[in-house]
């Protein structure tokens, strides 16, 4: 490889891939009997859980003519919508009920369906499965299922805490993945006293490889300005703490920290919402400090501090790219964003011929920055 690569002028594009699952909301947000509005990749969603808990996904927007159905009664079972009472059940969308019908009318209520999706809880959010788009025929679609379930967070004992922050960004869902995984910012946005400044920056050298569908950050080599890192260094010599950065298409970061029998996981994710708003959602789950009560407030301190620096920085970077700049991302500190480019391309590549995915990482790469 030349010591010098020309910078390479690359544009984001804002294409948002579905055959995958996205965390629509916080679980906790989400009652019985109630109904919840929620957007992913422009699609109105209404969202809420049946009489036994069990959370559902609904297309916002009644087959007949339209009407939003988050203004709909809920029985627990069934939504009316506000419109004309169309009833439909909430696990599939099925039609139960067109009360303008005579009774010697024989229209087959139930092919007709509002369309729904797979959704699931897991880890404290509701995931939404968003299928590629079907063929036309709206009103009359049954629901598919997942291929696979949810992601999870990995977790290493049976006890464990849990916690989740999350931040909405003016942003593609593009510039929103390459900014979480951008290893360049970070003496710049993520100043502290308590935490590093920007005199701290030093030369870094990290091992990455090709896993399906992303790549690894490889393990044992923790990066000492990453949280839960510093955390650990309390309870165990550097040496013994591994550490493992997956990024996985559409959206997925999960960062393992192992100590001994101590660990720490996360399952980032950068949803997007619309072409130009994202929404990042940290979740994360530790088996240290279990019984020090303040530690999940502190770790949701340090890293709501983090994710408040990124999406304000985003913020600023929307302003900016409004006028629609020409963008530039050079090696090696922006080679995970080229790969994420390439690993997009490629999956979309893969759907268009229908052949298996060609993985844009032949093998193990070592990729070296300041930061
Ligand atoms: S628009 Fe929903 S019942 Fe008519
Ligand atoms: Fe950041």
């Amino acid at each position: 490889m030349p010591e010098l690569e020309l910078p390479q002028r690359q544009a984001t594009d804002t294409v948002m891939l579905t055959g995958f699952w996205y965390r629509a909301l916080p679980a906790d947000r989400v009652h019985r009997n109630q109904l919840h509005k929620a957007t992913l990749l422009e699609i109105p969603l209404v969202i809420g859980r049946d009489r036994q808990g069990h959370p559902f996904a609904l297309r916002d927007s009644c087959p007949h003519r339209g009407m939003p159905l988050n203004s709909g009664k809920f029985d627990g079972e069934n939504l009316e919508c506000p419109y004309h009472g169309w009833q439909f059940d909430v696990h599939n969308g099925q039609c139960q009920l067109i009360p303008s019908l005579t009774t010697d009318q024989t229209m087959k209520v139930d092919r007709i369906y509002a369309g729904s999706y797979p959704c699931e809880e897991q880890d404290q959010f509701i995931w939404v499965y968003i299928s590629d788009p079907g063929p036309q025929g709206a009103g009359f679609t049954k629901p598919s299922g997942a291929p696979d379930p949810a992601p999870q967070i990995e977790k290493f004992s049976d006890k464990y805490k849990l916690a989740y922050l999350q931040a909405e960004m003016p942003v593609s869902i593009d510039h929103g993945i390459i900014g979480l995984m951008d290893p360049a910012h970070g003496p710049f946005v993520h100043q502290a006293w308590w935490w590093r400044s920007r005199h701290s920056i030093h030369e870094k050298q990290k091992n990455f490889e090709p896993i399906p569908h992303g790549f690894r950050m490889a393990s044992h080599t923790p990066s000492s300005n990453s949280a839960p890192y510093k955390l650990l260094r309390l309870y165990a010599d550097a040496d013994s703490i591994s550490t493992t950065i997956d990024f996985v298409l559409p959206n997925v970061r999960t960062e393992t920290i192992r100590a001994g029998k101590y660990w720490f996981s996360s399952l980032t994710t950068v949803t997007p919402i619309a072409r130009n708003q994202c929404r990042i959602d940290v979740v994360a789950a530790w088996n240290l400090f279990r019984w020090v009560p303040f530690v999940p407030d502190l770790l949701k301190f340090v890293f709501g501090k983090f994710v408040e620096q990124d999406r304000r920085t985003m913020e600023m970077q929307a302003e900016g790219l409004k006028h629609d700049p020409h963008l530039m991302l050079i090696d090696d500190a922006d080679r995970p964003a080229k790969w994420y480019f390439q690993l997009k391309a490629a999956y979309l590549e893969s759907k268009r011929t229908g052949r298996e995915m060609k993985h844009p990482i032949n093998g193990p790469v070592t990729l070296r920055w300041r930061s």
